[in-house]
């Protein structure tokens, strides 16, 4: 048994992916196992255990057994649930610096299926508590909150440019990734139809292309080390736009946001998953969208 978290927001899109549902919990998934790769899933409770128990202090006792650290999913029998939940470690929060080292104290997850049922996972795929990625927001720079998705891919995912490497941002107004990326050294050709924001365009090593994103040709701008786009579009252009430069031979890496207006669109999802090397995630700053990574070059 397998157990997959997401938001009531995305539970649909989590339905319509994982196999062999056995229940649903809130928005807690549980599964027939082996693991599923998920793209919607904020956490996957990896060795679920169901536990029946009477008193509080026999609900937190096995907790305890099983681990030190614990977050709680709680979906109804809230006040039960936080009785046990006072009855163990306090669990601190995870607020993280960019591009800092992630948690190294092992962390659990847990709920209530009902009154005296609890359902234990000492492991997930996630340090963070439920999969709730925080950071040290900067609250002065960044003309977006946009730049959050980047912050998560690369401190959370390890998947970044390197300081003094080229990279294109398409759709980059007002210009939270160009900032992000201009922070990390690298020279950033940035491309909207829009202006960026002032204070941003000033930045050195930024050159700005005030275009129709699907106009540039890849010889138009020559080699690069990374292609970065948030540009809102249709999941198909934004598909053919990645081939095109695929097939130029002048980008290896790509970071992407697909972007769905009204529903899902799943055939083009799964194109971009069958791509060779290609990541798809729902990152936890992410809207309506998910993004997609395939690094090809190393580092
Ligand atoms: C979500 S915003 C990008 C936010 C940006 N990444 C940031 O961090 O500030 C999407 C951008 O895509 C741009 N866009 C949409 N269609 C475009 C096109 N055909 N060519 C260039 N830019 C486009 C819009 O002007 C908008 O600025």
């Amino acid at each position: 048994m397998i157990a997959y978290l997401t938001t009531e927001q995305f539970l649909p899109e989590l339905q319509e992916e994982i196999k062999n549902i056995k229940s649903v919990h809130g928005n807690l998934i549980i599964a027939d196992g082996p693991v599923q790769d998920s793209v919607w899933a904020q956490q996957i409770w990896l060795n679920p255990e169901v536990i029946t128990f009477e008193s509080i202090t026999q609900a937190a006792k096995a907790l305890k057994e099983r681990g030190k650290l614990w977050a709680c999913y709680s979906v109804d029998n809230h006040r039960r649930a936080q009785l046990i939940q006072d009855n163990l470690p306090k669990l601190k929060p995870r607020i993280m610096d960019f591009l800092s080292p992630l948690p190294s104290d092992p962390l659990g997850a847990w709920t209530l299926l009902d009154k005296n049922t609890l359902l234990v996972s000492s492991e997930t795929n996630s340090v963070f508590p439920l999969g709730e990625i925080q950071f040290n927001e900067d609250k002065k720079n960044p003309p977006s909150r946009a730049y959050l998705k980047l912050w998560e891919l690369f401190t959370v995912y390890g998947v970044k440019p390197e300081a003094g490497q080229k990279v294109v941002d398409f759709g980059s107004c007002p210009g939270g990734w160009t900032w992000v990326l201009q922070q990390m050294g690298c020279e950033v050709v940035s491309i909207d139809r829009a202006p960026l924001e002032p204070h941003i365009a000033r930045l050195p090593r930024i050159h700005f292309m005030k275009t129709n994103a699907f106009t540039v040709k890849p010889e138009d701008i020559g080699a690069i080390d990374w292609f970065f786009s948030d540009i809102i579009c249709y999941p198909e252009k934004l598909l053919e736009l990645v081939q095109q430069w695929q097939n130029s031979g002048l980008c290896r890496n790509f970071v992407c946001t697909i972007k769905f207006q009204g529903k899902t669109d799943f055939a083009t999802l799964k194109k971009f998953q069958s791509m060779e090397k290609a990541k798809v995630q729902h990152l936890y700053h992410n809207k309506h969208e998910v993004t997609v990574w395939i690094k090809t070059s190393s580092p």
